[in-house]
Order: structure tokens, then C-alpha cells, then sequence
């Protein structure tokens, strides 16, 4: 009997990872849970394993090397890599952006997609039919006001995407990448805002129906279940009252 083949999600304590990991387990994929808060892991890894399910949650900072290189070294085959953990962090103007919070988002969203990336590559590789996912962002492929840090960053994870699919075209792993537009999620606008749940709200108001993390883990079930030799290079998602970053319908 083959075995069950393995999905790694990254960020999957909340969010988006959380109901990704969700929809990956109901296609049948062995999940394996990592974000930093081991409760909140641990916690979905028993519910998901409770409901029938093969899931276990792991440890894991994405910006950590050392811990990154361990982690992998537990596989020998991984079909599925989804590269999720990341944010945003502020939303100030270029002119008065703080560098920390640049460096901390280009660190979390590029450097910990390509850290856990080189470390499961060789994984991904031997398993003769390997899928990476990178949760990139409208926000990777044109430009907001006061989207300076989170842009760069995001267009960094593009062009980390489109870069290995150059490089590894002949290799049995596609590269996929999904970028969604307005997603409210529990914590992403708060983590952005530090807590101010005042100004976090504000992201949505009179927004009629932003996207889910459901809507966005059914593009990437849908994106990873489609036959070995089709690659969905690039898959924008946004809600219908979303035409572009800056052009959001709202009732107010
Ligand atoms: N919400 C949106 O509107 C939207 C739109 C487009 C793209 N995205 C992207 O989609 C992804 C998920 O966003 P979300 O809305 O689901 O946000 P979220 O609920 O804030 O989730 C972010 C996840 O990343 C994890 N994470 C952050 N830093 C990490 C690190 N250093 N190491 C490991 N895990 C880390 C967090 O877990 P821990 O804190 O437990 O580590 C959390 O699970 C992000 O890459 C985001 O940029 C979001």
C-alpha cells in the first residue's frame, strides 16, 4: 500500500495555515502543523486527528535556520510544502516607515519562505512528485500607500517563486503561488496594527463579504489536488467587492 503523502503548512496556528491545514487533511494528506505557538498546533493537530484525520504539530520559527534544518532532516519524502507564515507588520509611508519593521517582514516572509524551502527541497525532489505553495499577496505584484514594507517584502516571495520555477523546471516539483487580496483573519490586520482592534476593523469596514481563510485554503486544495503536470504558476483571488488594492467597494 502506498504511503499517505505528507503536506507541511507553515503558519498553520491561525488563519490562513490553520484552514489550509483543515483542507489538506480532508483531501487525505498526512498533515504536519508549524507556526511558534506549540498550543495552538498542538490544538488543531488533536482535533484534526480527533475527526478521523493524520495530523501532528511542530515548533517552529521559520526565520530560525538551525531549527529549520532540523525540522526537515525528519523527511525523506514530502509531497506538499505550503509556505504560509508570514504578515504584515505597520502601515506607515515610506517616508516615515520604521527599518525594523522592513527588516522583520522581509525576514519573515522571504527569508522564512526561502529557509524552509532549501531545507525540504531535497524532500520534495525524492518524492518524485513534489508541490510548493508560496502565499504571496495582491500585495506582490503592485504597490498601496502605506503598503511600503509588506510590498517589498511580498514582491520578494514573487520573485523567490518565480525564480525556483526557473530553476528547478525539470525536477519533479512545481512551484505554485497563490495571492489573495482582502482576507479577513483573525489576527492578520491586528498583528499589523499591534493590537488596535479599532484600526484593525477599519481594513474592513463596509466591505461587503471579504474573503475568508476558508476561501483561500479551497484555492490551495484545488491548486495542489490538480494532476501532477499542471501548474498553477500564479492564482490572484480577491472578493468581488476588491478590483485592485486600491479600489475597495465599501457601504459606509
Ligand atoms: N489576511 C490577508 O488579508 C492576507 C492577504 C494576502 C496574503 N496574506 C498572507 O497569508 C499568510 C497568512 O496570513 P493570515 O491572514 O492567515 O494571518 P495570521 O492569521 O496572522 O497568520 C500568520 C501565521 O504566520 C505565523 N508566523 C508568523 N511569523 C512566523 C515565524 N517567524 N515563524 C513561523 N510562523 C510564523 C503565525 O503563527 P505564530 O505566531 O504562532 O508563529 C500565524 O500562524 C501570510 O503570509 C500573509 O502575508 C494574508
Amino acid at each position: 500500500m502506498a504511503a499517505t503523502p505528507i503536506a507541511v503548512v507553515t503558519g498553520a496556528s491561525s488563519g490562513i495555515g490553520a484552514a489550509t491545514a483543515r483542507t489538506l487533511a480532508a483531501e487525505g494528506f498526512r498533515v504536519v502543523l508549524t507556526a511558534r505557538r506549540k498550543d495552538r498546533i498542538e490544538a488543531l493537530a488533536a482535533e484534526l486527528t480527533e475527526a478521523g484525520h493524520q495530523a501532528t504539530a511542530y515548533a517552529l520559527d521559520v526565520t530560525d535556520r538551525a531549527a529549520v534544518d532540523e525540522f526537515a532532516t525528519a523527511f525523506r519524502s514530502l509531497a506538499v510544502l505550503v509556505n504560509n507564515a508570514g504578515g504584515a507588520l505597520g502601515a506607515d509611508p515610506v517616508a516615515t516607515g520604521d527599518p525594523a519593521d522592513w527588516r522583520q517582514m522581509y525576514e519573515t516572509n522571504v527569508i522564512g519562505t526561502l529557509n524552509v524551502t532549501q531545507a525540504l527541497l531535497p524532500a520534495l525532489t525524492a518524492s518524485g512528485d513534489g508541490t510548493i505553495v508560496i502565499l504571496s499577496s495582491t500585495a506582490a505584484l503592485s504597490s498601496y500607500e502605506g503598503g511600503g514594507g509588506y510590498v517589498a517584502a511580498k514582491h520578494g516571495e514573487h520573485v523567490l517563486a518565480e525564480t525556483l520555477r526557473l530553476e528547478i523546471v525539470g525536477t519533479p516539483v512545481r512551484v505554485i503561488e497563490v495571492a489573495p487580496g482582502m482576507v479577513r483573519t483573525e489576527e492578520f490586520a491586528t498583528t499589523r496594527f499591534r493590537g488596535d482592534t479599532e484600526k484593525a476593523a477599519k481594513v474592513y469596514a463596509g466591505v461587503d463579504a471579504p474573503l475568508t481563510a476558508e476561501d483561500v485554503a479551497d484555492t490551495i486544495g484545488w491548486a495542489v489536488t490538480r494532476p501532477s503536470h499542471v501548474n498553477i504558476d500564479l492564482l490572484v483571488v480577491r472578493p468581488r467587492a476588491q478590483a485592485s488594492n486600491t479600489k475597495v467597494h465599501r457601504t459606509l
